[in-house]
């Protein structure tokens, strides 16, 4: 029976990155039931090999769909007021002390029903999905009790069935400490370890558990218990660490096998190694690191040593890192983080992807065939020139999803 799930097509004469680095010569694409399905230099191409195929487009680069496997990109509200006070020299620290920040967006999130959420966030995912996202991954973290963190991944998991994208979820109930707890952070620790991630878990609402270990969030051993519980119910482990200070954060998500840790700008010798014994991805966030006009870069040249797979994620929340760009991201993480291009585009497809422990991301026959077609000479142009409108076709799971 011929349903769109059965199209085969075919691309002719792509320059191609296969999210690791860039082919030699340009190739011929075919796409088969959803997965790639041949791969051929263009030069000598037989097209007998791909009879019946219809030719989707000739010419152009192509790489995976975008996974940006880092966002809050559920929220209500927006912090541009903070934005000003930290323009004249509030940290943010302080602004979060006071009770704005992410307690701000708490306050709009717990206010906001699962559709005046949806309305907020569906822009903010079109922005990415016009700009090559394929697979995304959203936090809770803006409610902080359980039915608003759960209502915070419904409406995830909801948007993900809106739009041709997959969307993965992340609990983030450890974000900050609710102001209703004040004074009584380990109680809190418990309503994540004891009631959040179980609910989590038995509606099947969250792929992974993560944390805010910081010292205005909280500290390696309140994150300790969080991993447990979510070890206990079989859920992947992330953690934001070493953003603001280095508390070991990073080493201790690797020890439990954690698929990254995320910012970990103060990451030293010791954690990058626990990192590279793990497995653990380090998913670098330069938006954040701009906004919040951070100093403290990074450990790439350890990261590099050791061979921990880098990812870059966009960070898209309220507060942080209010940018929904991708390609902004892998600008920013060569220009602020010196990645080559081709780092900067491994870390946004074949990394980004395995921090979320899928195995994505990659262009070779038999992968799933989420990829990007982009009006651009060569993949690097994606870090080096800040444009939107680059994006030709989006295809997810082997079916043109956009294009212009
Ligand atoms: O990834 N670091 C903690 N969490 C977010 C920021 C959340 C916010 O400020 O709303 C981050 O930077
Ligand atoms: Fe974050």
């Amino acid at each position: 029976m011929a349903s769109s799930q059965t199209t085969r097509w075919l691309w002719r004469n792509v320059t191609l990155f296969d999210g690791l680095e860039q082919l030699p010569e340009p190739m011929v694409v075919l796409v088969e039931q959803g997965r790639v399905a041949g791969l051929w230099p263009e030069s000598g191409f037989d097209p007998s090999l791909a009879r019946g195929a219809k030719e989707a487009a000739s010419g152009g680069v192509m790489t995976p769909g975008l996974v940006d496997c880092h966002t809050h990109l559920v929220y209500a509200g927006d912090r541009a007021g903070e934005f000003e006070q930290r323009l004249e020299g509030v940290s943010y620290e302080t602004i979060a002390r006071n009770g704005g920040g992410i307690l701000s967006s708490v306050r709009a999130t717990r206010a906001a029903s699962e559709d005046e959420l949806i309305a907020a966030s569906l822009p903010r995912l079109d922005a990415l999905l016009a700009d090559g996202v394929t697979t995304l991954e959203i936090k809770s973290g803006y409610g902080l009790t359980v039915a608003d963190e759960l209502k915070m991944l419904r409406v995830a998991r909801r948007l993900g069935e809106l739009r041709p994208v997959r969307v993965l979820t992340s609990l983030l109930g450890a974000h900050a400490l609710p102001p209703e707890y004040a004074g009584r952070a380990d109680d809190y620790v418990s309503l994540v370890c004891d009631a959040m991630i179980p609910a989590a878990a038995r509606e099947g609402l969250a792929d992974a558990v993560d944390v805010f270990c910081e010292g205005i969030a909280f500290s390696p051993a309140q994150c300790e218990r969080v991993f447990q519980a979510a070890q206990r119910h079989g859920l992947a482990i992330k953690a934001h660490a070493e953003q603001l200070s280095n508390l070991g954060g990073s080493a201790l998500a690797a020890s439990y096998g954690a698929l990254s840790a995320d910012h970990i700008e103060y990451l030293d010798e010791a954690g990058v190694q626990a990192m590279a014994e793990a497995g653990t991805v380090a998913v670098l966030l330069p938006g954040a690191f701009h906004v919040l006009r951070e100093t403290q870069l990074p450990p790439i040249e350890l990261l590099r040593r050791y061979g921990v797979p880098m990812a870059v994620a966009s960070d898209a929340n309220p507060g942080t890192s209010p940018i929904c760009m991708p390609t902004l991201m892998a600008n920013l993480a060569c220009t602020l983080f010196r990645l080559t291009p081709r780092e900067a585009l491994a870390g946004m497809t074949a990394h980004g992807a395995r921090a979320l422990g899928l195995g994505l991301g990659r262009i070779a026959v038999g992968a799933p065939a989420d990829l990007c077609l982009w009006d651009i000479q060569q993949p690097g142009e994606l870090a080096y020139a800040v444009q939107a409108g680059r994006l030709r076709q989006r295809v997810f799971n082997g079916e043109v999803a956009y294009a212009r």
